[in-house]
């Protein structure tokens, strides 16, 4: 028996491995000498221009097992800082166990590269462990400080000629993000936030660059083109999101790491910042250039569809706007970096990935191999449960021809998820409460609470159901009266 799971763990596993790739040189840049004219540019540029930049950063995992989404972020902060955006304009969003992790093999530091330095100094501690919610991301961005629950209370206090910058690192599915304390983060709430952020007239232009499964669903139908808001998603709506810098895979992180360092996406992005000089780059060119590395050189099996929303009329601006300028990239080569390929695991095999390696790793302890054993096949069990429940509650509803096809449906790209933002919520709800967490593994099952919205089923309807297909099951690990509802 046991020996069997093994197997199946492995086989799912090696099943969303990609082949080749190659790493890249540690020397990434030439040593810092400015253009004259690129000088012009920087005596010319006055704060008045440009106004403030901005960034919020979030990530929205916990657990070492998903330690590249708070590795990215940390990552992100140091460009940023670099870049010359100042602390009290960078509010950063992080659960913070990774660094202090027993897990860690270095302690005290986060790394987002197999080669790379140190992330996590200096990074500030504005909102973590359960201080990172929506609710506080909400008001951040908002900029109002009496909405803000815990944390510094530093928030988007921004006016009409700043630029904000949002990036955003963690597990997803259609029409929501993670966030490490529920509920989770919902696509028709986010919209509201930026409507009455642009209603607000404190923003002059927002880029916001978005890693996680299915992230084209927070957009795709929904995202309006007059807001002055520019967004990037490493995924469209229907595919997952790739973590990188995986053990086993090429190229791999130090052998004592036992999770992946970084995410696709996300890695391209900040590795394409730091190596061009972001006064000349614009953002058009960096989407491109990120969209051809995540892609992972349309190797199915790893990669995804970078896609972009939002008003593209201002593309051609320099990317320094946003994101600031590190004097010392002022005359980086523009080929002097190869984006080369790289492996990848589906994000919601991740954290299994890591799991299993810790397993591996526990040879000769048999008592603490036994205890990570367990959780590997409570995992696997409780993702089975989800998938066969929600494939059962398809069929009480709709018939057992036509249950699964219409979970399934992919509505037109013109269309929204769902129609009631409201009605998802509930219908989350409802299910959590008889069948137990979706955890981060079955929020890709969001569409099919969507699609049972957009059918009409009523509440009632889907209670029973719920009631039927999950009958007596609910562990305490994953029972939402305990976790919270992630709706
Ligand atoms: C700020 O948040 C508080 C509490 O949620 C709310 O009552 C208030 O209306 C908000 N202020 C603004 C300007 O939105
Ligand atoms: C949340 O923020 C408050 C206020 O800053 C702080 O005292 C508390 O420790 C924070 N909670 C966590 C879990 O970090
Ligand atoms: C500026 O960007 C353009 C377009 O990407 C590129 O062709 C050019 O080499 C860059 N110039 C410098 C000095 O980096
Ligand atoms: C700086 O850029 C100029 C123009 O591209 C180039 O001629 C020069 O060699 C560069 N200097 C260094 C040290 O890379
Ligand atoms: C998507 O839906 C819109 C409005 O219902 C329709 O006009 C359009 O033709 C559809 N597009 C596709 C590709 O089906």
């Amino acid at each position: 028996m046991e020996r069997w799971l093994v197997l199946a763990v492995l086989l799912l596993i090696f099943s969303i491995w990609c082949e080749g790739a190659s790493t890249r040189g540690a020397g990434l840049w030439d040593p810092a000498i400015r253009l004259p004219s690129e000088k012009k540019v920087l005596e010319e540029e006055s704060e008045d221009e440009i106004g403030t930049r901005w960034a919020v950063l979030v990530a929205g995992s916990m657990g070492f097992g998903n330690y590249r989404h708070q590795a990215d972020v940390c990552h992100a902060y140091q460009l940023l800082k670099k870049g010359g955006l100042k602390d009290e304009n960078i509010v950063v969003f992080m659960y913070d166990d990774i660094a202090a992790s027993p897990l860690n093999p270095r302690p005290g530091i986060i790394i987002n590269h197999p080669q790379g330095e140190d992330v996590y100094a200096g990074v500030p501690k504005d909102y973590t462990g359960n201080n990172v919610t929506v609710q506080n991301l909400f008001a951040v961005l908002m900029g109002n400080k009496t909405a803000v629950r815990g944390g510094s209370g530093k928030v988007i206090d921004s006016q009409a000629d700043d630029h904000i910058f949002l990036y955003y690192s963690d597990h997803g599915g259609p029409g929501v993000l993670g966030m490490p304390s529920m509920p989770y983060l919902y696509a028709g709430d986010f919209i509201e936030v930026l409507r009455k952020k642009h209603a607000a007239n404190s923003y002059k232009k927002m880029v916001i660059y978005v890693e996680a499964c299915e992230s084209g669903s927070m957009f795709q139908g929904m995202m309006p083109e007059d807001l002055n808001i520019y967004v990037t998603t490493a995924s469209n709506a229907v595919e997952s999101s790739w973590g990188t810098y995986c053990p086993g895979m090429q190229p791999p992180p130090p052998p004592e790491f036992l999770t992946c360092l970084g995410d696709l996406y996300s890695i391209a992005w900040m590795e394409d910042s730091e190596t061009h000089n972001l006064k000349n780059e614009t953002i058009k060119t960096q989407y491109e250039d990120v969209k051809k590395r995540t892609s992972s050189l349309n190797n199915q099996a790893g990669g995804s569809h970078v896609m972009e929303y939002g008003d593209k009329t201002f593309k051609d601006e320099k990317l320094y706007l946003y994101q600031g300028f590190d004097p010392s990239n002022a005359n980086v080569s523009e080929n002097g970096f190869q984006a080369n390929k790289l492996e990848a695991v589906n994000q919601r095999d991740a954290d299994l990935l890591f799991l299993w390696k810790r397993y591996e790793q526990l040879e000769g302890r048999p008592q603490e191999k036994s205890k990570v054993f367990k959780e590997i096949t409570e995992t696997m069990v409780h993702r089975k449960h989800l998938d066969s429940s929600i494939k059962f509650i398809g069929e009480l509803l709709f018939g057992i021809e036509h249950g699964s096809s219409i979970l399934q449906t992919i509505r037109n790209a013109s269309q929204p998820l769902v129609d009631d933002w409201d009605c998802l919520k509930r219908m989350v709800q409802v299910f959590e409460s008889h069948c137990g967490s979706l955890t981060q593994y079955g929020m890709k099952h969001i569409r099919a609470f969507a699609n049972i919205c957009n059918h009409g089923i009523s509440k009632h309807r889907m209670e029973e159901a719920a009631r039927t297909a999950c009958e007596g099951y609910i562990l305490p690990r994953w029972n939402p009266m305990i976790q919270g509802y992630s709706a």
